[in-house]
């Protein structure tokens, strides 16, 4: 299928490691240009160049730009500066994916204010300030895509993760309710909500239970696939296939939706 990527330019936020790294191989392969946004510069420098490799694999030499930008999502200032160096060198973004590090685990009793506060700036807040930034660039010129990554938990609390669970509903909501209001430009707005995957961030914590529990690697994952119908783990690529075809032009009837993708993890009937 001909997804209608090749030539469009693309702003990734989150995009050195996990989901925004799998979103930004594909994106490279499908002949977009990419803009990669992330805090650490070392990452950021070793993904851009696999995006490139990738895209000069399918495409040959001289296909699919690649600019790496080091800037905190949570920081307007550079977020603006990222976005006009992407606008400059690449063009103004077609594609958004908002997506950075999910909000600390912990239960109500574990988290003061600041907890939230500082959640709700990585969660909320960012979400806002891309959508503000790029958005009506989008409406203006008529094209544009934009998926967020969230989780699960918009649809079914997890245990341990209180910030995440009460915050993420907050960010559906927000794609539902743009995605009316610039629905007559075309412009689409998505989310996508991860169950477990194999990602940098998921290694982390099979290390952290490992060494608070004793459990070996096979022991944790099995433990949380116990949970899931589908019995394993998701892999990063499988959820970046559904952000691309969400960023395609064949997704063009589909907008203010959060499609799950969890292994069948999530029991509600809707
Ligand atoms: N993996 C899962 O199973 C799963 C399940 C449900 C939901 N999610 C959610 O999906 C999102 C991505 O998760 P992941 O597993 O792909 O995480 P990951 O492997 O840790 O990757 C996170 C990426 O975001 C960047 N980042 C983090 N904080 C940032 C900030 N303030 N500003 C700019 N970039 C930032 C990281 O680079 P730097 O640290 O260098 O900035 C990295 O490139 C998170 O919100 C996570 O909670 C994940």
């Amino acid at each position: 299928m001909d997804l209608g990527l090749a030539g469009r330019t693309a702003l990734i936020t989150g995009g050195s490691r996990g989901f925004g790294r799998a979103v930004a191989l594909r994106l490279a392969a499908e002949g977009a240009a990419v803009a990669l946004l992330a805090r650490g510069p070392e990452a950021l420098r070793e993904t851009a160049a696999e995006v490139a490799r990738e895209g000069a694999r399918v495409h040959g030499a001289g296909a699919g730009c690649v600019l790496p930008l080091a800037a905190d999502v949570t920081d307007d200032a550079q977020l603006r500066e990222a976005l006009a160096r992407t606008t400059a060198e690449l063009g103004p973004p077609d594609l958004l994916l908002v997506n950075a590090g999910g909000p600390p685990a912990g239960n109500f009793a574990d988290l003061d204010l600041s907890a939230w506060e500082a959640a709700y700036r990585l969660t909320v807040e960012s979400a806002v300030r891309l959508c503000r930034l790029v958005v009506p660039g989008m409406v203006e010129r008529r094209r544009g895509r934009v998926v967020c990554i969230t989780s699960v938990s918009v649809y079914q609390p997890v245990e341990n993760l209180m910030l995440s669970s009460v915050l993420r509903p907050a960010v559906q909501a927000l794609v539902r309710t743009l995605s009316l209001e610039v629905a007559a430009s075309g412009v689409t707005v998505n989310a996508v909500a991860p169950g477990f995957h194999l990602t940098s961030a998921v290694e982390r914590l099979i290390t952290r239970k490992q060494e608070q529990t004793g459990a070996t690697r096979e022991q944790v994952i099995e433990g949380w696939t116990r949970e899931i119908p589908l019995g394993r783990l998701g892999e990063a690529d499988e959820l970046a296939a559904l952000v691309v075809f969400l960023m395609s032009g064949a997704a063009g009837y589909i907008t203010g939706q959060c499609v799950v993708a969890d292994g069948g993890w999530v029991r509600g009937t809707f």
